[in-house]
């Protein structure tokens, strides 16, 4: 027979792994948040040659682990995004006209929006300020 000590400290496991699930319910990949600001973050439009074209994208290093992304849209325009794929985190990449996820394969528009795939979430979406060169990319 094992002991009632012994039982009581199984049950309390048992409790703790129970409430360990139950509090990651609903919890998602993203909440990882990878690429998100605590900042906002000044861009020079004329350090990135990339951005000079309309259409073409931009990883800016703003100090959050994953890049985010800056493309311009036309002259004055810009769409400003997150790289990070809400379904586990990874690295999304530019595909076509949007994004897409190397892992899974999760496809987001230009402007962030999921349109296919296992993320349940679109990219993490900036708004930002454009003044003469600096782009501005606001912290949410
Ligand atoms: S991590 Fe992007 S689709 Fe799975």
């Amino acid at each position: 027979m094992v002991p009632t000590d012994s039982l009581t400290r199984r049950r309390f496991a048992h409790a703790v792994a129970l409430t360990g699930a139950a509090a990651c319910v609903g919890c998602t990949a993203s909440d990882g948040n990878l690429d998100v600001l605590s900042a906002d973050h000044e861009v020079l439009l004329s350090e990135h040659a990339g951005l000079a074209n309309v259409g073409e994208s931009v990883l800016i290093d703003a100090g959050t682990l994953r890049p985010i992304a800056v493309t311009r849209i036309d002259a004055e325009t810009f769409e400003v995004t997150g790289t990070e794929c809400s379904h586990q985190n990874c690295g999304v990449t530019r595909s076509g006209g949007g994004w897409r996820c190397p892992c899974h394969g999760a496809v987001f528009t230009l402007e962030g929006a999921r349109t296919s795939g296992p993320a349940p979430q679109g990219l993490t979406v900036y708004d930002w300020m454009l003044d003469g060169d600096v782009l501005t990319i606001l912290a949410p």
